[in-house]
């Protein structure tokens, strides 16, 4: 059972089991994955320009090895040439002849055959390798390749939009090529995702127009073969049509055609004798993969909220208020502005909570300590390995490690009301490209409590904060019951995860939507329900 649990006490074992993963994954060699957060892929950035700053310095040390070969030959010529004009008179002089001889014993052994071959190369190879050993991998590939198309899923952008670079809106100068479509309609192909398949190698033939190292026959070919797999099998044979114009002498295709019409055929002949009639043929029919998960309302409800689509009435929304939260002397002078965003379950936003240096510090001294996230299942002691619902990395700080986390920490007690007697260390998390944390509950969902939680309790409550504005998605959504909060630097959100009972509270399924365009930082404060029993008590009755 998947249960969104992580235990400060366990960031030692993470860690360890991190590192396991990456083991097993890649061989022996110890390799962090840039994909799953963005700061991660600053350093590849980073390191495209240390490469350019390696590759100008050999450029210029070859030209000026080049440049001292060019003056051997002017020197050379020039003194074979005057010699030359008249050969014997030149060596008649014995100081002449001994020159000559010289130069092509001693000088050239010493000096000339040196400097011919005196080349940087190995030096730039050899500080070359120690950079290509950090490249992003296919691993990394295929990640960006699947959030790529995860965002358009979630976000229903069409591909002609985003090869031009235009995310909801957000206009960048990026174009995407023709060869860069072909090359997402590959990965796709290669995990079996032929609706992706077509998708982009459709948009590749569309731009192949332009770009003549498109090889059209080869496109038909994953573009006919992936239609049949989509059960579109009329659009599969009048695409090897088309393929077998270019190719007329393909085996394959040839084999493809009879294979396809005979199928037609065959199809036609069955729907006849069921009386079935002739419905609406669509040419361009590839619907979207969906399993019984993807039809349920849940995720039907994340992707709606995710793209700020309304879902249901929010509950006696006209009684949600703002206010100003001053019921602390720390909060007299410097009140917390405080939203109402659901009645019930009660969740509110605090907005401005920190400032920006607190923000940036804490950024800072966590950018070290991130590691790719996990999801903890139970069945399989606790641990597993990282998984696509889930992109991003995240690291815990400590209030020792910092004054801006002890006071971050201080202020999620102040706003909770909740004692920090049990909570857990401060998680940060960095979104990776289309960063995103599919629906799951934060508290225990198994009836087995480890020692650890027994001692401390389930996760009663979820403190989370923005670190950083983000431009589009990124989202955080509850589809039982229609809620999203939009991140924005220092805003927090707090609920419940649990009832008074201590039994969880199913309405606060929530997901962390993909990130579309922007960086997205968080925070995440959980308090547990040991020493609560006083702030919070249970009452009679167990719905509450
Ligand atoms: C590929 O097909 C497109 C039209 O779909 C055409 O414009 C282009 O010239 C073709 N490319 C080659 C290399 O034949
Ligand atoms: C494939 O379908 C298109 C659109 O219906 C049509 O224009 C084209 O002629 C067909 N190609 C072949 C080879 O049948
Ligand atoms: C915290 O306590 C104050 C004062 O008692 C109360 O008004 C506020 O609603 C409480 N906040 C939460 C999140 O329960």
């Amino acid at each position: 059972m998947e249960v969104g649990k992580l235990v400060s006490n366990s960031v030692l074992l993470v860690a360890v089991v991190v590192v396991i993963i990456n083991i097993f994954f890649s061989g022996g060699l110890v390799r962090a994955d840039f994909f799953s957060a963005i700061s991660e892929l600053e350093n590849v950035l980073q390191m495209e320009n240390e490469v350019a700053h390696d590759l100008r310095s050999y450029v210029k040390s070859e030209e000026a090895r080049l440049q001292n070969l060019k003056k051997i030959a002017d020197d050379f010529e020039k003194h074979s040439l005057e010699a030359l004009v008249d050969p014997e008179k030149h060596l008649s002089n014995p100081i002449n002849a001994y020159l000559l001889v010289k130069r092509f014993t001693k000088e050239w052994n010493e000096l000339l055959e040196q400097q011919i071959k005196s080349t940087s190369l190995s030096e730039f190879l050899k500080s070359l390798s120690t950079k290509t050993s950090r490249f992003p991998t296919e691993d990394d590939l295929q990640g960006a390749a699947y959030a790529l198309m995860r965002l358009q899923d979630t976000y229903a952008l069409p591909s002609s939009k985003l090869v031009k670079g235009d995310l909801q809106g957000i206009q960048d100068s990026v174009h995407m090529t023709a060869q860069d479509c072909f090359m997402l309609g590959s990965i796709a192909y290669k995990g079996n995702d032929f609706y992706h398949t077509i998708i982009w190698m459709s948009e590749a033939l569309r731009m192949s127009k332009d770009d003549p190292s498109i090889d059209n026959s080869t496109l038909l070919d994953y573009l006919a073969y992936s239609y049949y797999m989509q059960g579109n099998t009329k659009k599969a044979l009048n695409l090897t049509k088309e393929w077998l114009l270019i190719d007329p002498n393909h085996i394959r295709a040839q084999n493809n055609l009879r294979f396809y019409e005979q199928l037609i055929l065959e199809q036609e002949s069955r729907a006849r004798s069921r009386g079935e009639q002739q419905t609406h043929y669509d040419e361009n029919s590839n619907p979207r993969p969906m399993d019984a998960y993807k039809l349920s309302s849940d995720f039907q409800n994340y992707e709606k909220l995710c793209r700020g689509e309304k879902t249901q009435a929010l509950y006696n929304e006209h009684l949600l208020t703002c206010q100003y939260r001053r019921h602390h002397p720390f909060l007299y002078i410097n009140p917390i502005k405080e939203e109402q965003v659901n009645w019930e379950p009660r969740m509110f936003l605090f907005h401005d909570v920190m400032t920006d240096g607190q923000i940036a510090r804490i950024k800072k001294i966590g950018k070290p300590k991130l590691g790719r996230s996990v999801v903890y299942h139970k069945s399989n002691s606790q641990v597993t390995t990282p998984q696509d619902y889930r992109i991003s990395k995240s690291g815990w700080l400590k209030d020792e490690d910092d004054r801006a986390v002890y006071k971050f920490s201080y202020m999620a007690g102040l706003l909770s009301n909740l004692t920090l007697d049990t909570v857990e260390d401060l998680q940060v998390l960095n979104y990776g490209i289309g960063g995103h944390y599919e629906p799951h509950y934060d508290f225990a969902t198994s009836r087995e409590l480890d020692t650890f939680e027994k001692a401390i309790g389930n996760r009663i409550a979820t403190f989370i904060c923005y670190l950083s504005d983000v431009q589009a998605g990124g989202a955080t959504v509850f589809p039982g019951i229609g809620v999203s909060f939009w991140p924005r630097k220092a805003k927090c959100a707090f609920w419940y995860n649990l009832m008074r009972s201590g039994e969880g509270d199913m309405r606060t399924r929530h997901a962390a939507c993909p990130v579309l365009s922007g960086i997205k930082w968080a925070c995440n404060k959980w308090f547990h329900e040991r020493g609560q029993e006083f702030i919070r008590p249970c009452t009679l009755s167990p719905l509450e």
